[in-house]
């Protein structure tokens, strides 16, 4: 028989499991390899089904379980749901169905809130999340203390997905979609944007050069990383911090969509990520 001690000791060397329809969670992983060096990780991006943010929510809620029920089978410790649209689709029943740690994604209005007194406050997100209860009950939580307005940007996530491994290669197309679909609103400085959407944290300088405002952009990638920080840490599942700084960081990408392209194209995307953060530290993809 495995002692408690035992079993928790072979989980902590367990890698973590992070999914997303397609790249936008890329940007999530990177934060969590910043933060956690010493965690192995497995990442699965479902990009032969993107964009969930235009599907129906049971279709989003059957991928969602689908793709957990992958990582599940990976043998992984705790699971990000690196989706806005997946968690506010699928976190409940995903926790009702797994005892490990799962930790989703939020839009960040509670700390856009918190630093914009004066200015309005715009959610990016797809349909799927704007429409859904869980970001109905958000807002309604700060629809007293700042104006807010909901912004669905259909489409926008699929042009982000066509990002190449060094940068935005289609500004034009996304800078186009952007005039578009911010027509009609007023930017002041000290406005806010939350980018309710993984994929949307690619395009911040070009929304940033849109705007042409003073406009802060948050996300919601370090609350989440905190949240996964505390948990794991809580559980007795984490690896040690820095204990062996000069070891690579463990991580495999895996893509629904089987063109090695893509694998070697998220890779880089990782890489770039992990470079904007100035990681120093080594990768070693399996
Ligand atoms: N990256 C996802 C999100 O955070 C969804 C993009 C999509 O597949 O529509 O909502």
């Amino acid at each position: 028989m495995q002692s408690k001690l035992e079993k928790v000791k072979k989980v902590r060397d367990y890698p973590i499991g992070v999914f997303d329809s397609g790249i936008g969670g890329i940007s999530v992983l990177a934060e969590l390899i910043s933060e956690m060096p010493n965690e192995s990780f497995v990442y699965f991006a479902d990009s032969a089904n993107a964009p969930y943010g235009e599907k129906t929510t049971e279709e989003v809620k059957r991928l969602s379980m689908a793709a957990a029920n992958f990582l599940v089978d990976c043998g992984i410790k705790a699971l990000v749901v690196a989706c806005n649209t997946a968690t506010s689709v699928a976190v409940n029943e995903l926790r009702n169905k797994w005892e490990m740690t799962i930790v989703g994604m939020e839009p960040a209005l509670k700390p856009a809130v918190e630093a914009n007194k004066n200015g309005k406050i715009i959610v990016m997100a797809t349909p799927v999340t704007i429409k859904e209860e869980k970001f109905s009950e958000l807002v309604n939580k700060f629809r007293d203390s700042a104006e807010i307005i909901k912004l669905p940007c259909p489409g926008l996530a699929l042009l982000i997905e066509k990002i190449d491994s060094v940068g935005v290669n289609h500004e034009q197309e996304i800078e186009h979609y952007l005039k578009r679909v911010f027509e009609g609103i007023s930017f002041n400085d000290n406005d806010a944007i939350v980018l309710g959407c993984t994929h949307y944290i690619f395009i911040k300088d070009n929304i940033t050069r849109i705007i042409d405002k003073d406009v802060s952009l948050f996300d919601g990638n370090n609350g989440t990383v905190m949240q996964l920080d505390r948990l794991i840490n809580g559980n007795r599942v984490m690896k040690k911090k820095n204990a062996d700084e000069k070891s690579a960081v463990i991580v495999e990408m895996i893509d629904s969509c089987k063109f090695i392209e893509k694998k070697e194209n998220s890779e880089k995307i990782l890489l770039n990520s992990l470079a904007k953060l100035n990681f120093r530290g080594r990768i070693n993809f399996i």
